[in-house]
């Protein structure tokens, strides 16, 4: 039976370093921690809700990753999944090994009105829902993935696109849901972040989550404050994106300082989208903010020149 999801309600990590990482997601937000569920610390911020977890000694896992994702829970309105919220028996093993779960609106309310969940923390919140999670696959895996996601969850693949710099490339194949999308990030060369990743990894694994944000400027003050390191941005990055899209030169510098990546579409100006990227948080993982101004897509064109910026700003 299809199940069609409508959005990304959880996901769970998985972690040698337990104190560590919690550390890292309340200083990202997730401050607000309700009754552990399952052995499994809960973490919410607004609509989004981490399980943590430590590994489990007997089980044998694909991941050689100290922390990785271990359950990407998808929320689906309809009653006909309905099945216990973490039951292992829910588990849906996706071909590259990543597992999925689905649950049910009501069961997951039924679950979320028995956690006692504190009141979130004074500062607000200012991340609102998971945009996309990007998995990193080996070549080999890249087309069962994409069919297993049209089929299981009636997912749309958007066109592919190859990302290169001048020395590395990689090829993203985004899968769009009603309100969330997969992106299957797979290497087109030896020396892509990719094929380092899966070194690490041994295994297919979830490379970054994507959190959406209402107000990407304020989301990055609220979590560089607490210590949250981002990627810096070259300003040739900034220099580029002038010449290639008319922006007033205040806005390049509002974005060039909070460190924004800026993409829009160019016949309908106010669709813009508004990214930026921390530092590896846990191992090769890290996050993303993202502010989607209607605008669709990942910032490939941001990422591309991202990688161009980086790379000319190496050579000198
Ligand atoms: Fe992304």
């Amino acid at each position: 039976m299809l199940i069609r999801p409508s959005s990304i309600r959880f996901v769970e990590l998985t972690t040698s370093s337990l104190a560590l990482t919690l550390g890292v997601l309340k200083r990202f937000g997730f401050a607000c921690e309700a009754r552990p569920y399952k052995g499994r610390t809960v973490l919410r911020h607004e609509g989004i809700t981490l399980f943590v977890t430590s590994p489990k000694p007997e089980k044998f896992d694909h991941v050689r990753l100290e922390t990785y994702v271990s359950r990407i829970g998808l929320l689906c309105q309809e009653g006909k999944s309905a099945g216990e919220v973490l039951s292992e028996n829910q588990d849906l093993a996706s071909p590259c090994g990543v597992l999925f779960h689905v649950i049910d609106q009501k069961q997951w309310h039924e679950w979320e009105s028995q956690r006692e969940f504190p009141e979130c923390p004074r500062q607000g919140p200012f991340l609102s829902h998971i945009d996309h999670v990007a998995l990193n696959l080996f070549p080999t895996q890249l087309e069962l993935m994409g069919r297993w996601l049209e089929a299981s969850f009636g997912m749309t693949a958007l066109p592919p696109h190859e990302i290169k710099g001048h020395s590395t490339s990689f090829l993203c194949s985004p899968y769009e849901g009603p309100s969330f999308s997969i992106v299957l990030n797979t290497s087109t060369c030896a020396t892509s972040q990719i094929t380092a990743f899966l070194e690490a990894s041994q295994g297919a694994s979830v490379q970054h989550i994507a959190f959406a944000t209402r107000d990407i400027f304020r989301a990055i003050e609220k979590v560089r404050q607490k210590g949250v390191p981002f990627i810096e941005i070259p300003s040739l990055y900034y220099d580029a994106l002038e010449r290639e899209i008319p922006l007033h030169p205040n806005q390049v510098s509002v974005l060039k300082h909070a460190g924004v990546l800026y993409d829009q579409d160019l016949n309908t100006p106010d669709h813009q989208l508004l990214q930026t990227f921390t530092r590896d948080l846990f191992g090769p993982i890290f996050f993303e903010l993202i502010e989607r101004r209607a605008r669709r897509g990942f910032g490939e064109g941001n990422i591309e020149a991202l990688f161009k910026a980086v790379e000319a700003q190496t050579k000198r």
